[in-house]
């Protein structure tokens, strides 16, 4: 398997306005970056990922660019991204930025002018249609609830937005604005960084003619994501980027596509293909909802069984064709610990167990700012103390279609994306040590226990066992390119799998007892005869080192070296 700097790099992603505040506006900012900069060192990391830090009107936190080119001030100065970028440089940490192309701010000059009439040349940078007889031009559904279309009184046209109204979408068949886009990403090669997420990136081709998806119940809006998603010619435009922009570049990709299965992200990540490097995919994402997108809100419960199908469908199929983005929560989604683990009598041991799963897979593992300090999910009393976007919108949807308030409250609790969005906890000082001012969304109010400071200082924490782990991943080449194989497939309560390096003797298992019970592990017979060498647990060493069965105890997680 080739072997790659990106492969063997774990990154950490940060979302700025939520990471550390530096001059007490209650927002995170560049130099609050930079002043953790040796923390991150410490922890173990090599790429930080920095989700959108370019100027914009922050109504999907600056996910709606209005400039390119230039750092939104709440943030900073472009003085201050050259300074992060060198000081991170020398760290030896590198910089992914995160890429947003699929749309603009409303707010953004391209947009402006194209609204500003029927024949400006920018007209056609953005996708304008009239409505049918008085209805939006076609049935698709927002992926921040209602249509995807909005009028624009001003030329009588409605425009296309798959997020927010505020979030117009970019024609992309439109060769000069693709153009401008290559120009402002060389503009950012050239400043050193080292690589990208593409934001939404499998959304940037609509079916020709923008038809209406198939509505038996006829109903205004419908779910479409099959004619906005991982099109044939999204293949064609991520060609012609590499050619065009980065292929001289030694960098790091990765595309958020939602909606696919393995088997089609070959088609962005497989070796001979020169899209992406690998691709942020959603099926386990989607294992406790009732469907993808606004179906989020529905809930459903997950099992063990279809998360272990679905890694390990990604994990066999990826393997030596492509490679896999390992995460389990980001800005986007609910904490893990109190997702796929228990954030009240167990968060400890369940986001360690959690943790061991994430950085002994195949593939480059993400972790998401506070993950490594077992930040859970918060449950704010009122929708006034929620800020994100797709929360309220749905809130207002919610409220207009008579569902029942407390249904929508729970669900909002279980999924809102603030869940994620709520500062960092570093210490146990007011506001959790991330601002001095007002913090411009709540902290969670577990942050007295739940913080940085109290982690480092705590040799069995959270924090440490991150650290441990990576610093093995960093020693055990198997961690990062063994070969993954599922044992137990039909174990309701553990997961267990091997990794093994081609061509070597080294191996190693990984056993995780994903709930609060005491399952008896039983050693598979053909692995008996090895010597085990325990690499690392969630729990202090157990006398039972040598016997073949082992009764685990609550999210216990332990790797053994084979030999
Ligand atoms: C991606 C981002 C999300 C954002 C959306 C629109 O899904 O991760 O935060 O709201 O794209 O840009
Ligand atoms: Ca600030």
């Amino acid at each position: 398997m080739n072997e790659t700097w990106w492969k063997e790099a774990a990154v950490y992603e940060i979302y700025p306005v939520s990471f550390k505040d530096s001059n007490g506006d209650g927002k995170g900012d560049l130099q609050g970056i930079i002043s953790k900069l040796d923390y991150l060192k410490n922890l173990g990391i090599d790429v930080i990922w920095i989700c959108p830090i370019y100027d914009s009107p922050g109504k999907d936190n600056g996910y709606d660019i209005s400039d390119f080119y230039a750092i939104n001030p709440e943030f900073g100065t472009m003085s201050d991204f050259d300074e992060l970028l060198k000081q991170a440089h020398d760290r030896g940490l590198k910089i992914m930025m995160d890429l947003v192309l699929n749309h603009t701010s409303d707010q953004h000059p391209w947009f402006k002018e194209s609204r500003s009439s029927i024949d400006n040349p920018k007209r056609d940078y953005y996708i304008w249609k009239k409505g049918v007889n008085g209805l939006f031009p076609n049935n698709w559904e927002s992926y921040f609830s209602g249509s995807v279309w909005e009028l624009d009184e001003n030329t009588d046209e409605y425009y296309m937005h798959l997020y927010s109204k505020y979030q117009p979408d970019l024609n992309w068949n439109n060769d000069e604005m693709v153009h401008e886009l290559y120009k402002m990403i060389s503009w950012w090669l050239q400043k050193g960084v080292d690589g990208f997420r593409l934001d939404a990136i499998a959304h940037i081709v609509k079916a020709e003619g923008l038809p209406n998806a198939d509505n038996p119940q006829h109903l205004p809006v419908v779910r479409a994501y099959q004619l906005f998603s991982n099109l044939e010619k999204v293949h064609w435009m991520l060609k012609k980027l590499n050619e065009e922009v980065w292929m001289d570049y030694n960098i790091m990709t990765v595309g958020e596509t939602s909606g696919l299965g393995p088997e089609q992200a070959l088609e962005y990540v497989g070796d001979a293909r020169h899209e992406l490097n690998m691709v942020f995919q959603f099926e386990h994402m989607n294992l406790d909802s009732a469907s993808a997108g606004t179906g989020k809100w529905v809930p459903r419960a997950w099992t063990l069984l279809e998360l272990k199908k679905i890694i390990s469908n990604w994990q066999t199929t990826l393997h030596k064709k492509g490679w896999n983005a390992n995460y389990l929560g980001n800005h986007d989604q609910p904490r893990p610990v109190s997702r796929f683990g228990n954030d009240q009598q167990y968060r400890v041991e369940s986001a360690k167990m959690l943790a061991t799963f994430m950085l002994t897979l195949e593939g480059t593992p993400y972790i998401y700012q506070g993950e490594e300090i077992g930040m859970t999910n918060v449950a704010f009393e009122t929708i006034g103390d929620y800020r994100d976007v797709e929360t309220l919108n749905y809130y207002e949807y919610s409220h207009l279609h008579g569902k029942p308030m407390d249904e929508t409250m729970a669900a909002i609790r279980a999924k809102s994306r603030d869940n994620a969005r709520t500062p960092m906890q570093w210490d146990a000082s007011p506001q959790a040590g991330f601002t001095t001012g007002d913090p411009w969304i709540k902290v969670n109010p577990n942050y007295s226990e739940v913080n940085v400071e109290a982690a480092m200082s705590d040799p069995n924490s959270i924090f440490h066992y991150y650290r441990r782990l990576l610093a093995l991943r960093k020693t055990h080449k198997v961690m990062v390119y063994g070969e993954y194989k599922l044992l137990l497939p039909l174990d309701s309560e553990l997961y267990v799998y091997t990794r093994t390096l081609d061509g070597s003797e080294d191996q190693i298992i990984v056993i995780l007892n994903f709930f609060g019970e005491s399952p008896v592990f039983e050693w598979p017979e053909d692995l008996r005869d090895l010597s085990r060498e325990l690499l690392i647990s969630n729990y202090s060493p157990n006398l039972d080192e040598e016997a073949d069965e082992i009764q685990l105890q609550p999210y216990e997680a332990r790797v053994y070296r084979l030999y």
